[in-house]
Formats: C-alpha cells, sequence, structure tokens
C-alpha cells in the first residue's frame, strides 16, 4: 500500500482526472453506494489560511463518504502559535487521522507537510502558487456543462498573478486536445512567466493576451472569473486601483454565446454583478456542488490507495 499525496495538479494523470470524474458522476447518481464506504476514517483538515467554503466542501465531503473529521480552523489558536513547524504539525496529525487535506499562505507548505506525514495530503491551496482540487471541481463543471473537456476556448479573466485556481486550471487544460486558451487582465495582474513559459509554451497551446473583456467575450466557450486577490498584495493602493477592473455585468454578458459557461472559484467580491445568477449560463453555484462531489471522489481514491479503506465499491 502507498500513501500518495495530492500537492498539484500534476500529481494526477489525466486518466487518474478522467476516472475521478467518473467517479464523482456516479456518486451523483448513486450516492448511497459511498454513504459509508469511510465509515471509521477521519480527515483532519489543518487551515493556516482563511477559508470557509474549501473546508466545509472537505468536511462535507467526508461526513458524506460516512467518515469523521477532525478540525483545525484557526491557526492562531493552534500551536503553530506556539511556533510548532509544519513538519511537527503533519506527524502528530498522522497519528490521529487517516488523511489530511491543508491550506498555507506559503507556497510550498504542503509539500513539507507530506513529506512530513505517514498519511496522504492534499493540498488546498499554498499561497499563490495552486490549488488542485479548485481545479478538479472546476474541470468537472466544464465537462458537465459542456459535455466535453477538449475543443473549447477558454478565457480566465482578473488577477491571473495571483490567483491559484487559474495557474492549476491552465496546468490541467493542457493535457486535453484543441483547448485554446484567453488571458484577461490588466497588465499588471498577468499570468507569472513560470506559468506562461512552462505550461502554455511548452504544451504549445493556442494563447491569446488581452485586457479587453468584451473583446474577447463573443469567442468564449467558458468564462473563468475570478477574484483581485486582495491578501497577495503589496500596497493597498494597487489593489484598490485594480480590484474592480473587470465587472461582469447583463449588459456585458449580452456580448457572450447564448450557451458560454460562466465560471467562478468564489468568493465573489465585484467580479460578477448579481443580476447575472439566474441566468442559465451561471455555474458558480453548481460548481461549488461538483466540487465537493470531486473532493469524495479524491479522499475516496486516496484512503483506497494507502489501504485506509478497501479498493471494492
Ligand atoms: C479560491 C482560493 O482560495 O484560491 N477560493 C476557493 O478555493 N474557494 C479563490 C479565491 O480565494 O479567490
Amino acid at each position: 500500500m502507498m500513501k500518495r499525496s495530492v500537492i498539484d495538479i500534476t500529481d494526477l494523470s489525466r486518466e487518474e482526472i478522467d476516472g475521478l470524474m467518473r467517479t464523482a458522476d456516479d456518486i451523483i447518481e448513486n450516492p448511497g453506494k459511498y454513504a459509508h464506504i469511510c465509515a471509521g476514517k477521519k480527515l483532519a483538515t489543518l487551515f493556516f489560511e482563511p477559508s470557509t467554503r474549501t473546508r466545509m466542501s472537505f468536511e462535507a465531503a467526508m461526513y458524506e463518504l460516512g467518515g469523521a473529521v477532525l478540525s483545525m480552523t484557526d491557526a492562531a489558536t493552534s500551536s503553530a502559535s506556539k511556533g510548532e513547524s509544519v513538519s511537527d504539525t503533519a506527524k502528530v496529525i498522522s497519528c490521529y487521522a487517516d488523511i489530511i487535506s491543508m491550506r498555507h499562505p506559503k507556497e510550498g507548505a504542503a509539500l513539507v507537510a507530506a513529506n512530513a506525514a505517514s498519511i496522504p495530503v492534499i493540498n488546498a491551496g499554498d499561497g499563490g502558487h495552486c490549488h488542485p482540487t479548485q481545479t478538479l471541481a472546476d474541470l468537472l463543471t466544464i465537462k458537465r456543462e459542456k459535455g466535453r473537456l477538449g475543443s473549447l476556448t477558454v478565457g480566465l479573466c482578473g488577477d491571473l498573478k495571483f490567483g491559484r485556481t487559474v495557474h492549476s486550471l491552465i496546468q490541467a487544460l493542457s493535457r486535453y486536445e484543441d483547448i485554446r486558451i484567453v488571458l484577461i487582465s490588466p497588465d499588471e495582474l498577468r499570468l507569472p512567466d513560470y506559468v506562461y513559459n512552462d505550461v502554455i509554451v511548452k504544451n504549445k497551446m493556442k494563447c491569446t493576451q488581452t485586457s479587453d473583456l468584451l473583446w474577447a467575450l463573443p469567442m468564449l466557450d467558458v468564462l473563468y472569473m475570478t477574484r483581485v486577490q486582495k491578501e497577495r498584495f503589496f500596497n493597498e493602493e494597487d489593489y484598490l486601483r485594480l480590484k474592480d477592473s473587470y465587472i461582469l455585468t447583463p449588459e456585458k454578458l449580452s456580448h457572450a454565446k447564448p450557451d458560454t459557461a460562466v465560471l467562478h472559484p468564489l468568493p465573489r467580491v465585484n467580479e460578477i454583478s448579481v443580476a447575472i445568477d439566474d441566468d442559465p449560463r451561471a455555474c458558480y453555484f453548481k460548481q461549488v456542488k461538483y466540487g465537493k462531489y470531486m473532493r469524495m471522489a479524491l479522499i475516496l481514491k486516496l484512503l483506497q490507495e494507502s489501504g485506509a479503506v478497501k479498493e471494492d465499491v
């Protein structure tokens, strides 16, 4: 049996991601089959950075698999505030739980925890680096809404510099055929060179960069809106200047195709007008549900691989 962690979306092959989507579809169809499959097992959620939805999504996922949850929600009241290292925390929690999901403000922290832990670790976001389970939610949403994951024009709009969900999503989409990426951001918030060169250029992805959302809208099959990541800015002035760069309104959306899927990892601040919530193209609340199902599929897979849960469903 092997302990396997998921830190980056590249820790999963395309076949494995497709398998997780099949499991999620099966969970949606047959929830009863999975309701007790992780009985007696424990997920520890270690969140060193504020989060409601991602932590609760992991917790709901484990409960719906019949397992239990140990939760550390506030780094300020945990041993981290006494100076305990991430490695030591991971070793200690390995004695209590069967699997860890962890969010941390520092890039690389989840990898440090995974190297120290004796149980699987799932990265629930490490600084501006990556966020693989949000990407699993995004992929299932695109697959279920568009019926496919290839031959799509995907626009990513907003804070492409600090938005970790964008970095993981581009990485995942690079494995599917005939994807065209349209990067829509102000100059200061463009995609970091390391993602542009190592993912887009290296995989010869078709890609256009623009700061003009209205110009890009008519060609998009999927529009992925993002929040300007206030907490990663060095000064308040820059944040205030850039925070409302793009606001998707019904008027703007009227320039999009009638079946463009609008996604957002949430939380939304101002990027999407609430007037769009009832438009059939708005997929961001369904995306939240799909995220829970993909986390269920991933927790189950890693617990089966580590031997904590029997293989057959
Ligand atoms: C995203 C994150 O944490 O990176 N949110 C999430 O996972 N629900 C996006 C964001 O915070 O803007």
